[in-house]
């Protein structure tokens, strides 16, 4: 897949290596200087490069969002038109303090995205796992076991594109249904960056779902 980054910071940056060294074609968009988007493409040591966010658009079958949340407008402005576009968005409606979810409750940020861009198809991801835990996932990609990861949005071949992209890194996509369901998911990452960065065990966290107990198939996994 051609896989265009929107914001190459710590989650576009390393979702960027991880999918270049999984194979996929990668473009860097979106950092304040031309230079680290350079060196993240020279060091994915893969299929990557650096452009703009209008680049990292073009052509691509996916595209990450991932910054914070008052430069959504911004990044969406300068990659142009994104109709058709699968948009996988791990970028959380925070206030510009940070302090608290700015979209709750009644909708979410990946609503409120997909209204920004009602042509795209918007899938959310990524946001439940800290960025520090990324490459520990894809190193453990082959292990039987690997830790969940959900997902949710309303298009099914842009969920498909998205979990194969969660599989890609090394976690076992867990479709957690339409995209206001992220309404659920965005709060539960404040729970996980609460465990990541106030906690004992450090932020590289990761979460499983286990079923076994109320039989195997009673997940929805992709
Ligand atoms: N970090 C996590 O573990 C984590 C976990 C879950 C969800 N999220 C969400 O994911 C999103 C991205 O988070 P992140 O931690 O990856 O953020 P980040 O490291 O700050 O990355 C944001 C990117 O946007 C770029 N940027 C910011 N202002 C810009 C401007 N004016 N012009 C051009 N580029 C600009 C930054 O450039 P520079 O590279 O030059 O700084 C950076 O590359 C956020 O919405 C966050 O809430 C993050």
């Amino acid at each position: 897949m051609r896989v265009g980054i929107l914001g190459s910071g710590l989650m576009g940056g390393k979702l960027g290596t991880i999918w270049a060294r999984a194979g996929h074609e990668v473009v860097f968009s979106y950092a304040r200087s031309e230079q680290k988007l350079k060196r993240l493409a020279r060091e994915a040591q893969g299929n990557a490069t650096a452009g703009t966010p209008s680049d990292a658009a073009r052509g691509a079958d996916a595209l990450l969002l991932a910054v914070h949340w008052s430069r959504v407008d911004d990044v969406l402005k300068q990659a142009g038109d994104v109709s058709g576009k699968t948009i996988v968005s791990c970028s959380l409606p925070m206030t510009v303090d940070d302090s608290d979810l700015a979209i709750a409750h009644t909708s979410s940020g990946a609503e409120a995205l997909a209204k920004k861009v009602p042509k795209a198809r918007v899938v959310s991801a990524f946001g439940t796992a800290p960025s520090e835990v990324f490459f520990g996932v894809f190193e453990a990609r082959r292990k039987k076991v690997r830790p969940s990861l959900v997902y949710c949005g309303d298009d099914a071949k842009s969920k498909k594109i998205a979990a194969e992209l969660i599989r890609d890194v090394g976690f076992d996509p867990v479709d957690a249904g339409p995209l206001r369901i992220a309404r659920y998911t965005e709060p539960f990452t404040l729970l996980i960056a609460q465990l990541a960065y106030e906690g004992d065990e450090g932020p590289e966290l990761a979460y499983r779902f286990e079923s076994d107990s109320v039989g195997r198939d009673s997940l929805a996994r992709c």
